[in-house]
């Protein structure tokens, strides 16, 4: 293993962080490790606004999870809105909450505290009038726009139960998560706009209703088209929240009281709704937000993710509302109108902290320097990235061309389970290295582990695992705790189980090298290569199918599907047939890079796909296959190989 040399810590000027060094990382992960109750009982009380604070820490663990949800915080109580608004409108009523960058450059909105506090408001006592309280469930179905924020807030106003399905899913996909969780309410728009195309939002939404119990569904007008409207359960927003009191009690609930449901992709089956409590979520992701991005009161703090996946929720929305940033919501793409969008913005706005994914960042770094040299970026001091491994070139490329140098990079690894960051970097306490999540955060117990389970010591490579239960983490799947328990504490009993393979460098830094599940990550979009089977397989055209992930340049991952063609289906314009498929099933971000036909799968005796040899072959490594001697048709194999594409 070669030794990589650490970019030093960068100079901590006007930092007031919690832990400005690597001595106080080091002494508040001890804390945290032997006391944790204690450590996080006085981080909450001073990071969040509760109604009755909290005594007990942690109950239940891994142990017993197969029992009942672990807890934490549980004679809690408080509304999360009040740490995110109302608590800041002494002093902060007057600065910026979220600063809305609309799809055409320099379009857009700020909203204040104040206001915000009054919108969300007015939206909860709208929905409230629609029926909607405490523990009821609420689609949200929307593109990037302010009221997206407002809904989810509104919603943790009530103790309702939001879950935002990303605006790019179809409306099969829709559909099924509006009856996996009973949802009575949907909040859509109009026409979503991203790169100056058209999303028609509310038709999806109209198509995925039909049928179903929703009550009423709540529609922002964005564009102005016209759109199909249902009398008596469709309610224009603009009708009832601007009318609506800008008074509101916020209703107080329970600690455990579930906050949201996100759904995502796993290594089987249909997507699980991942549920995230109020008192913990709201803990670690406000102490996060905090500590990872040294934030500042005078921050222009940007995440451009989209709120339809946990990043969005946990670091545009909740972590810094909650702590009192200005936070930018994007509704654009990084190449419209060109490849200098981010870093028109960083000048106009005067970014200081600003996050990403690593397929942007390749991208980007593929469009050429011009695009970001153009612009001022002096402004910016912490650079972060998240959703898959980065590449040292394109670390480099964001390290030097972006942050000239002269910026903190946090290479943020976590997932929709763990809520928030759990391996990253402190901006600006730890020596980065190109590539490294580095250290686990205060709370986060990382082992690895061999196929066996047995525990790896110093550096090795092997499967990333966590011992003790943070805040942050989710606790169930919504209606199903048992496949939370079987899908992550069942692989190692007593430790919850990534899905992530991770290196450890003599220097203890992680790297985290990806998913060593059925899971694929495609341009940061997290997506099960069951669900792409499925969809491949409910047309006529496909009798099997089996769906490998394989590297890919500019998105992380490319997907490569292997299909056995139904009797009488010839090998047309497949790949095209195929991807209207996978649009049609899943959503737009769905989409097939290579498909190559095959005689058969190649299946064990017992009838197992063998997925390993189709990922070497997908590789192109099918020189290594290594021993096929236990399929049922080794034959298969030669075809599959002769047949091969490159991805
Ligand atoms: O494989 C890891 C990868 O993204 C997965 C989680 O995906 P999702 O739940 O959609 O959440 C994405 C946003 C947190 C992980 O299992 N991943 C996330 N961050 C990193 C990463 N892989 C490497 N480095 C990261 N920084």
């Amino acid at each position: 293993m070669s030794k990589t040399t650490a970019v030093p810590a960068r100079v901590s000027q006007g930092s007031t962080s919690p832990i400005p060094d690597m001595a106080a990382w080091r002494k508040a992960w001890m804390d945290a490790t032997d006391n944790p109750n204690q450590f996080w009982l006085e981080a909450t009380q001073e990071h969040v606004a509760w109604e009755t604070a909290p005594t007990q820490g942690l109950d239940g663990d891994y142990d017993s999870v197969g029992e009942a949800p672990f807890k934490w915080f549980a004679d809690g109580t408080l509304n999360l809105t009040v740490s995110c608004l109302d608590r800041h409108l002494a002093d902060r009523g007057d600065k910026v909450a979220i600063l809305w960058e609309a799809d055409e450059p320099g379009e857009g909105r700020s909203i204040t505290y104040r206001e915000l506090h009054a919108e969300v408001c007015q939206a909860a006592n709208a929905l409230s009038a629609l029926g909607v309280g405490k523990g009821d469930r609420v689609i949200v179905y929307m593109g990037m726009v302010p009221e997206a924020a407002v809904a989810m807030l509104a919603c943790a106003r009530l103790g309702a139960v939001h879950s935002i399905v990303f605006g790019g899913f179809s409306a099969e996909a829709l559909r099924d998560r509006i009856v996996d969780c009973g949802a009575k309410c949907v909040i859509t728009q109009d026409i979503g706009l991203r790169g100056g195309r058209k999303i028609r939002l509310k038709a999806v939404a109209d198509e995925a209703m039909a049928g179903q119990d929703v009550d009423h569904c709540l529609v922002v007008r964005r564009t102005g088209d016209d759109v199909g409207w249902t009398q008596g359960r469709d309610v224009w927003w603009h009708d009832v929240v601007s009318a609506a009191s800008t008074e509101h009690d916020a209703v107080i609930v329970d600690a455990e009281h579930p906050l949201f449901i996100l759904y995502t992709s796993g290594s089987t089956g249909t997507p699980k709704g991942l549920v995230h409590t109020t008192g913990g979520y709201l803990t670690w992701t406000t102490w996060t937000t905090r500590v990872t991005f040294d934030l500042r009161e005078d921050d222009v703090y940007a995440c451009v993710a989209d709120v339809g996946w946990i990043t969005g929720h946990s670091y545009i929305v909740y972590g810094p509302l909650s702590n009192g940033a200005t936070s930018l919501m994007f509704e654009s793409t990084p190449l419209y109108p060109d490849a200098g969008r981010y870093w028109d913005m960083v000048e106009r706005h005067k970014i200081t902290v600003f996050y990403t994914a690593p397929t942007a960042i390749r991208a980007l770094a593929a469009c050429g320097d011009e695009f970001v040299t153009k612009y001022d970026r002096s402004s910016l001091r912490v650079l972060g990235t998240v959703g898959e491994p980065i590449n040292p070139g394109a670390w480099h490329w964001y390290f030097d061309v972006v942050g000239d140098k002269h910026c903190t990079i946090v290479d943020t690894w976590w997932q929709t389970e763990t809520g928030g960051h759990c391996i990253t970097p402190i901006a600006p306490a730890t020596p980065t290295k190109a590539g490294a999540a580095s250290f686990p955060l205060p709370g986060i117990l990382p082992q690895l582990v061999d196929a066996n389970g047995r525990q790896l010591v110093g550096p090795a490579q092997g499967l990333l695992c966590l011992l003790h239960p943070w805040p942050g983490q989710a606790r169930t799947v919504w209606g199903d705790h048992e496949r939370y328990v079987d899908t992550y504490f069942s692989m190692f009993p007593g430790k919850y189980f990534t899905g992530d393979g991770a290196r450890r460098d003599e220097d203890g830094y992680y790297w985290i090298t990806g998913r060593v599940d059925d899971v694929i990550n495609v341009s940061g979009h997290r997506m099960g290569t069951a669900e792409f089977e499925a969809a491949l397989i409910s047309g006529d055209a496909i009798s099997e199918a089996a769906v490998v992930g394989y590297p890919h340049e500019i998105k992380g991952q490319g997907v490569y599907a292997y299909v056995v063609l139904a009797g009488g289906f010839t090998d047309g314009d497949l790949l095209k047939d195929l991807n209207g498929l996978c649009r049609r099933v899943i959503g737009a971000h769905a989409r097939i890079d290579t498909v190559q036909v095959v005689p058969g799968l190649p299946k064990t005796r017992s009838g197992k796909v063998m997925r390993r040899i189709l990922r070497k072959v997908a590789e192109g490594r099918a020189g290594e296959l290594g021993d096929v001697s236990t399929l049922a048709d080794p034959t298969v194999v030669e075809s599959i190989i002769a047949g091969a594409k490159s991805g």
